[in-house]
C-alpha cells in the first residue's frame, strides 16, 4: 500500500466512524464484550434550569468503590477493568472458586454455607443479587442505564472500616498494605477518577461520558444541562483522620482533623460523616439491630475496648434498639470473630422493654464539634445519619445557630422526628432503597413536610453498602416491560449481561441497572406521587449543596 493512501484511508476511517448519525449519548468505541444497556431514547437536557426546577433522580448514597475497600476482597467484582473489561471486573474473589465454600463473609451476613456458582460474567447464574452483599453491583453499564433512566446526581461514598478488613483474612495486595482508613480512603479516591477516565475512553475522550466528578453545585448544573450524571464524591468511614476512641482515650488532635478535612477536600470530597458504626472520639453512633447489631457491636468492642452503652432516652427520638444477644449467638461471635473467651458482652434486656426506648449515651465530642465547624467552614455537607439522637441533636443546635444548611439524611439512618428540623434548615433527606411497598410508605410519613418546605425527595441505593436491597416482587400490579422512562423519552427494556437478562419482578434490585426497574415498579405499586417527588430530588439536593456553598460565617 502507497504511503501516501494511508492518510486518506485514515481520514476516511475517522469520518465513518464518527458518522453523522451518531448520538452524543451512544459510546462511540464500547468494548467487545460488554453489557448491554437496553434503553432508548436521547436523556433529557435540562437547558432551561432558570425556568423550572432540575429534572432527575439522585441517590443520595451509593458506594461504586467498596470492592476496593476493607482489604480489597471483601466485595468481589469491580465497576470496571483497564485490563480486560467485562470479563475480568465481573470475576469472583479466587477465594469463592469453585463453589462459594471459603465466601466467609457471606456465613456472617447472609448465614448459610456460603454455597454459589462463583461465576459471574458471562452467565452470572449466583451473582449479583439482591440478597449478596459480597459481590458487585455497580459495573459501570449499569450505572449508565440509570443514568439513561433519568439520573442526574449520584453521590459516591468512598467507605471504610478498619476492624472488618483486620478481621477478614483475604486481602488483596494491590490495594495497599494494611488497614488504615485514610490510605483505603485515598486508594479509592484514585480509582473513581480513573472510573471517570475509563468511561470517558469509551465515550470517545476527555470529558465526554457520561460519568462527572464534580466538586461545586454550579458545576453540577453545568453537567446536568448537558444530560450527563454528577457524581459527588462523600466519604463513609468509621475513623476519620484517625479519630478513633480507645477506652474513652480519643486517638487524634485538632490539628489532625484540619490536615484531614483538608486532605478530604483537595481530593474532591464535599460530604461526609463523622462517625459509623463504632463509637469513636467524635461521635456517638445510631446502633444497629437484630444480629447484624450484635456483630457491629462486637465490631464496636474490637475497636474501642467497650459495647454500646445505652441510657433511657430524654426526648422523642430513639436510637435503633439493641436487641438481646443469646448465649449461643455470644459464642459465635467470640469464635467468628476472635473476642477474647471470657468478655462479658451486655445482655440489654432492659433495653427491649416497650416504653423505654433506649439511646447511646455518646454524644457529639468536643473533638465531634471541632471538625463539625471544620466541615462548615470548608462548605462540605454533613451527613447526620449513623449518629446517636444525643449526637444528632447537638449537631442540628450548632447548623441552626449557623444557619448552616449543608446537612443530609441519605440513607433512613435518621429518626424520623428530625425531619421538620432538617427541613427548617435547608437540608435533604434520602430514603434508603427498601421494596417499593415500604419505600411508598415511609415516604407517606414525611410528605406533608416535603410539601411544606417544597422540596423534592431522594432515595439512597446503598449498593456495595453491605446491606440488602428490594426483593423480587412478583404479586400483582408487577413491572411490565417496556416501559417508558419518567420523562417521557426513552424506552427502558430488561437489562441483558452477557447471557444473563434480569426481570425486577423475579430477580428484585440485583444490581444498579435494576434502579429504573424498582422506580417503575414504585410507580405500579401506586405511588406515582412518590416517583413525581423523586423526579425533583436533584433539583432539591443541589439546592441545599448550593445554598452551604453560599453561607456566610
Ligand atoms: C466445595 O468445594 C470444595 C473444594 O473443592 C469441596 O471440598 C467441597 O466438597 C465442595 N462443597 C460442595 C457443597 O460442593
Ligand atoms: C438488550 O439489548 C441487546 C442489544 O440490542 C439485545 O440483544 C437484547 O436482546 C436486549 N434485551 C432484551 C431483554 O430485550
Amino acid at each position: 500500500m502507497a504511503p501516501s493512501v494511508i492518510p486518506i484511508l485514515l481520514l476516511f476511517l475517522t469520518f465513518s466512524s464518527a458518522a453523522p448519525t451518531a448520538n452524543w449519548w451512544d459510546p462511540p468505541s464500547r468494548p467487545t464484550p460488554d453489557s448491554f444497556i437496553n434503553v432508548t431514547g436521547p436523556p433529557f437536557l435540562n437547558s432551561n434550569q432558570a425556568a423550572s426546577p432540575i429534572k432527575g433522580f439522585i441517590d443520595a448514597h451509593n458506594h461504586p468503590t467498596s470492592s476496593w475497600a476493607f482489604g480489597g476482597r471483601l466485595l468481589c467484582g469491580q465497576p470496571f477493568s483497564t485490563s480486560g473489561g467485562i470479563s475480568t471486573a465481573l470475576k469472583d474473589c479466587p477465594e469463592h472458586y469453585p463453589n462459594g465454600s471459603l465466601a466467609l463473609f457471606d456465613f456472617l451476613t447472609k448465614g448459610g454455607d456460603g454455597i454459589h456458582d462463583p461465576v459471574g460474567w458471562p452467565t452470572f447464574a449466583s451473582w449479583p443479587a439482591y440478597d449478596s452483599q459480597t459481590h458487585q453491583q455497580n459495573y459501570y453499564a449499569w450505572i449508565e442505564r440509570s443514568w439513561r433512566a433519568g439520573l442526574r446526581v449520584m453521590v459516591a461514598n468512598l467507605v471504610a472500616n478498619g476492624v472488618i478488613c483486620s478481621i477478614y483474612p483475604f486481602k488483596d495486595p494491590a490495594v495497599g498494605p494494611g488497614c488504615n482508613e485514610m490510605s483505603s480512603i485515598r486508594y479509592q479516591a484514585s480509582k473513581i477518577y480513573e472510573m471517570e477516565a475509563y468511561i470517558d475512553g469509551i465515550f470517545g475522550g476527555t470529558g465526554k461520558g457520561f460519568f462527572r466528578i464534580v466538586k461545586s453545585a454550579t458545576q453540577a448544573k453545568d453537567i446536568i444541562a448537558q444530560g450527563k450524571l454528577a457524581v459527588v464524591l462523600g466519604v463513609e468511614m468509621s475513623e476519620p483522620f484517625g479519630c478513633k476512641q480507645f477506652l474513652d482515650l480519643p486517638q487524634c488532635s485538632t490539628s489532625q482533623i484540619d490536615k484531614g478535612l483538608d486532605e478530604l477536600y483537595g481530593l474532591g470530597v464535599r460530604s461526609m460523616f463523622l462517625c459509623h458504626k463504632f463509637d469513636n472520639a467524635l461521635c456517638g453512633v445510631r446502633f444497629d439491630e437484630g444480629t447484624t447489631g450484635a456483630a457491629i457491636n462486637a465490631g464496636q468492642f474490637l475497636s474501642t475496648g467497650t459495647f454500646w452503652t445505652t441510657e433511657k432516652c430524654t426526648g422523642a427520638q430513639a436510637d435503633n434498639p439493641i436487641s438481646p444477644v443469646s448465649a449461643q449467638q455470644k459464642q459465635e461471635l467470640v469464635a467468628k470473630l476472635g473476642l477474647p473467651k471470657g468478655v462479658k458482652m451486655p445482655d440489654y434486656t432492659t433495653a427491649a422493654v416497650e416504653g423505654s426506648p433506649q439511646c447511646n449515651v455518646r454524644g457529639l465530642t468536643t473533638l465531634g464539634e471541632y471538625a463539625l465547624r471544620g466541615m462548615i467552614k470548608r462548605k462540605m455537607m454533613v451527613e447526620i445519619d449513623h449518629m446517636s439522637v444525643k449526637a444528632t441533636g447537638r449537631v442540628l443546635d450548632i447548623l441552626q445557630a449557623e444557619k448552616y444548611p449543608g446537612v443530609i439524611s441519605s440513607h433512613s439512618w435518621m429518626d424520623l422526628e428530625w425531619t421538620g428540623r432538617l427541613y427548617q434548615l435547608g437540608g435533604f433527606i434520602a430514603q434508603y432503597m427498601h421494596g417499593s411497598e415500604d419505600f411508598i410508605a415511609e415516604a407517606a410519613k414525611t410528605a406533608e413536610l416535603r410539601a411544606q418546605y417544597d422540596v423534592g425527595y431522594g432515595f439512597g441505593t446503598d449498593m456495595n453498602g453491605l446491606g440488602s436491597w428490594p426483593a423480587p416482587r412478583n404479586s400483582s400490579p408487577v413491572v411490565t416491560y417496556p416501559f417508558t422512562s419518567v420523562d417521557g423519552g426513552s424506552t427502558i427494556d430488561r437489562v441483558t449481561t452477557g447471557q444473563k437478562t434480569w426481570d425486577f419482578p423475579t430477580d428484585g434490585a440485583a444490581h444498579y441497572g435494576l434502579v429504573p426497574d424498582w422506580i417503575e415498579d414504585i410507580r405500579v405499586v401506586g405511588g406515582q406521587s412518590v416517583v413525581d417527588e423523586l423526579f425533583r430530588g436533584a433539583d432539591s439536593y443541589l439546592k441545599t449543596w448550593g445554598a452551604s456553598e453560599n453561607h456566610l460565617p
